[in-house]
């Protein structure tokens, strides 16, 4: 085994596999990819490489990256760059359906040159934030995803192992199959410091907004302690909301995240109740009312969730007080291809597909959007500088 230094940074240990990569054996693509990712992995005092299972591409929306990104995928495509593991890539900035009445497909061009460089790097173009979804990862798995919502599920839910790369780290990871071992790659590393009981069931508001006061409060790893097993669709709101808030990428649910993939080293313990978030957010929850737009579906909907709300949707279709808006993966959205053509009849029903309007640009600015996601809660207010409030599924469509 070799050593790479570079002044005072950790020394990494590199088998003779990874030097020969390094050395160009594979070609000056990989080399340089893999050079990075060893660059990255001193900087943080990684001891060596390890292999990864799936990488998840996130930052290719065009809105996002711009011409710049666009001529960095677009290089490295054009050089011969191509995954080695496994590789899922996140939602892009056009409805890829296109049939939105809310999406501006103005970057329509720029975006597909964006997934045609990652399509002609053999990139999955699953084009949706939920790569879980497409494939679970196993308790322990090494993997280098991109995206807040989809790492915290890894980690959280899956017991597998990443940290909260960008897009280009998980992409290099993607071309060499290779990732630092730092970070949450290490169990010591995954260390629970504060114990969160809560005390109330969780259903799709109070999960967004215990996540989002767990982003704004909390800086170590929590673990919470709930009264019942959550849904699988609470967990995603309560993580996705936690990630956007505060920098979580692990935050273990008791009797839920897969045991020994985390250290138990609790020294602080709060409880918090259904009472205390509603008075805590007060201002940001819908009172009722019209509204012009309703958001579902961040993290987008899986084939289950969208099944039941469109079911749903049918029954309450005429009480509706405004257009509702989900987003889907292309995946759900050609399994349901029936379904979605009798729902654009309707109109006041709109699938966007591949996209979210979080990444993505409007073509008209709603007046007030009301979403159960505390993560496009705060991206939509953040980013778009939208008005935005809080409700659950029920009391939108109810
Ligand atoms: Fe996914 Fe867009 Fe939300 S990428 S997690 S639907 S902000």
């Amino acid at each position: 085994m070799d050593q790479v230094q570079d002044g005072e940074a950790q020394l990494m240990y590199l088998t003779p596999e990874q030097e020969r990569i390094l050395g160009g054996e594979e070609g000056w693509v990989k080399a340089k990819a893999l050079k990075v990712i060893v660059k990255v992995g001193e900087a943080l005092g990684a001891d060596k490489l390890i292999m990864i299972r799936h990488a998840h591409v996130s930052g290719i929306s065009y809105t996002n990256i711009g011409e710049p990104g666009l001529k960095f995928l677009e290089e490295l495509a054009e050089n011969g760059a191509e995954t080695t593991v496994y590789t899922t890539s996140n939602p892009t900035c056009i409805d890829l359906a296109g049939k939105s009445t809310l999406i501006d497909q103005g970057y329509l061009e720029q975006q597909l040159l964006v997934n045609k460089a990652l399509e002609k790097m053999k990139i999955k173009p699953t084009y949706t934030c939920l790569p879980y979804m497409l494939r679970p990862p196993s308790p322990h798995e090494h993997l280098a995803w991109g995206e807040s919502n989809a790492v915290a599920m890894a980690n959280s839910f899956y017991g597998a192992r990443t940290n909260r790369e960008g897009g280009p780290i998980a992409l290099l990871a993607s071309i060499t199959g290779y990732i630092y071992n730092a970070g949450l790659h290490r169990l010591e590393e995954r260390r629970v410091k504060t114990l969160i009981k809560y005390e109330d069931k969780l259903d799709d508001i109070t999960a967004s907004l215990l996540g989002l006061w767990i982003g704004e409060n909390i800086d170590e790893i929590p673990m919470i302690d709930l009264p019942t097993t959550p849904r699988i669709q609470d967990v995603k709101l309560l993580l996705a909301s936690a990630a956007a808030t505060g920098s979580h990428a692990l935050i273990v649910i008791k009797d839920l995240t897969p045991r020994k993939t985390y250290i138990e080293d609790i020294d602080d313990k709060i409880t918090i109740s259904k009472r205390d978030l509603f008075r805590t957010y007060k201002d940001n929850i819908w009172k009722g009312g019209k509204y012009s737009l309703a958001y579902i579906g961040c993290p987008h909907l899986s084939a289950t969730e969208f099944h039941s709300i469109i079911k749903l949707l049918e029954k309450k279709r005429d009480k509706l007080r405004g257009k509702i808006v989900l987003s889907i993966p292309p995946l759900v959205s050609s399994m349901f291809q029936r379904e979605l053509e009798v729902l654009r009849d309707k109109n006041i029903i709109e699938v966007i597909t591949g996209t979210c309007p979080v990444v993505a640009q409007f073509k008209y600015r709603p007046d007030i959007i009301v979403t159960n996601s505390g993560k496009a809660f705060f991206y939509l207010r953040k980013l778009h500088r939208l008005d935005v409030r809080l409700a659950s599924l029920n009391n939108i469509i109810g």
